[in-house]
């Protein structure tokens, strides 16, 4: 293991009707209350109603920023900022997935900050203060809820990035499964692939000695295995809903990171891709990750015949680690086709016209990954892999 240090200030209120604990919570941050979410699905699901009651029940003020597109966008992130400077914001509630919260970093951050708001997301600056705010999550998927990462695009560049700070943990997450039974199948596959995505990223890195670390991932990954075919066909099911949220959860609040760096080449790779298509996050890594995988095999065979024999019961008995890997890498393809995920670029009608925009913008920073270096040469092999 490498040295390390963890930190994860954010209070996780987990379990059937903890909405309540909002007349709590909120009272401890401020009276001033901006309300953020999506393009709709909490107006329809009921769960905007019960947020505004118990509000009405403390004594807050709320004003709201509807709209947050899924891939948010920037510019909606600058409207919750001029909210929050003119209508004196002192707590923001961010109310549905992983949009919606990472809209919210942006928009806390953004409200405490002097220069324009990209320039925390491309880094310029860093943001070292922003508003309190807490979440009622809706979607299993980013682990948004629990992490201080954010992901915003600009849509007039055509630029996707990931950002955070210290600052940007949600003070608290309220996790009710009953929330995400609305969720419909086609965004409930997704979510499980970008959680499975996350493990996936974790588990190829390149410090030695990990074997506990490797065991924790191992096991969410078989558990969301066993668990989202059952799932896919039965979306008002709690436990079911209530495994795959805390495992979304668990596969990105760093609890299974502590002691190295993962790789989060597939993740960067994706976002290049989304910022030009706009398409959804883990379509995107459905197609690009078992591609990844067989682009670096060769630089840990003994890894990925772990991973095969591990989470996918391949049997290794006469077989190169490669063979066993490879068997490995295919299994997991087919897990994700049989789930519903898309499996090729074409399933979103993109071609090879943009390959070398795409993988351009995925090395704004130099070379990426981790486990290995990729230059752009790599990125363009993955890309064409993958159409
Ligand atoms: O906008 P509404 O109407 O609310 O509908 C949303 C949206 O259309 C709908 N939805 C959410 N909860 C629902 C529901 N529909 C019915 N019932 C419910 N209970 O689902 C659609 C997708 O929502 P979105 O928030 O976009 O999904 P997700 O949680 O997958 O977030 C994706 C975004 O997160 C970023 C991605 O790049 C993408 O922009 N990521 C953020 C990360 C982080 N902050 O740590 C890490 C991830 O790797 C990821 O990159
Ligand atoms: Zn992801």
């Amino acid at each position: 293991m490498n040295t390390f240090t963890f930190y994860n200030p954010t209070k996780l209120i987990f379990g059937k009707d903890q909405l309540e604990q909002l007349k709590e919570e909120i009272p401890q941050y401020g009276k001033n209350v901006l309300v953020v979410y999506g393009g709709g699905s909490i107006k329809r699901n009921g769960l905007y109603d019960k947020v505004i009651a118990t509000l009405n029940e403390i004594d807050v003020t709320v004003s709201e920023l509807s709209g947050v597109e899924p891939n948010p966008r920037l510019t909606t992130a600058e409207k919750g900022i001029d909210i929050c400077k003119k209508e004196n914001i002192d707590f923001i509630l961010a109310v549905g997935g992983g949009s919606v919260i990472d809209c919210t970093k942006l928009i806390a951050a953004g409200a405490k900050y002097d220069g324009e708001a990209w320039d925390l997301v491309t880094k310029k600056a860093v943001a070292s203060e922003a508003l309190p705010f807490g979440t009622v999550l809706t979607l299993a998927a980013t682990g948004s809820e629990m992490n201080a990462g954010s992901v915003i695009t600009n849509l007039e560049t055509q630029e996707k990035y990931g950002w955070g700070s210290p600052v940007t943990f949600p003070k608290f997450s309220i996790l009710d499964p009953q929330n995400t039974f609305t969720v419909p199948q086609d965004q409930t596959i997704y979510g499980i692939v970008d959680m499975m995505s996350h493990l996936f990223e974790q588990y190829f890195h390149n410090a030695s000695n990990t074997p506990v670390q490797d065991r924790l991932i191992e096991s969410v990954l078989r558990t969301v295995i066993e668990t989202a075919p059952n799932l896919v066909e039965d979306l008002e099911n709690y436990e079911l809903r209530e495994t795959i949220l805390y495992s979304g959860t668990l596969a990105l609040n760093g609890m299974l990171q502590m002691g190295y760096r993962g790789d989060w080449a597939s993740h960067n790779i994706e976002h290049a891709v989304s910022a030009v298509y706009d398409i959804p996050h883990a379509g995107g890594l459905a197609i690009l990750f078992p591609n990844w995988m067989k682009h670096n095999l060769e630089v840990n065979e003994g890894r990925f015949k772990q991973m095969a024999v591990r989470i996918f019961d391949v049997d290794p008995e006469g077989k190169t680690d490669k063979e066993v890997g490879l068997e490995g890498i295919e299994q997991l393809r087919v897990f994700w086709t049989s789930i519903g995920a898309p499996s090729r670029l074409a399933d979103y009608d993109i071609t090879d016209e943009k390959i070398d925009v795409m993988a351009g913008k995925a090395m704004i920073n130099g070379e990426f990954g981790n486990f290995k270096s990729l230059r752009k040469d790599d990125v363009v092999e993955i890309l064409a892999a993958s159409l």
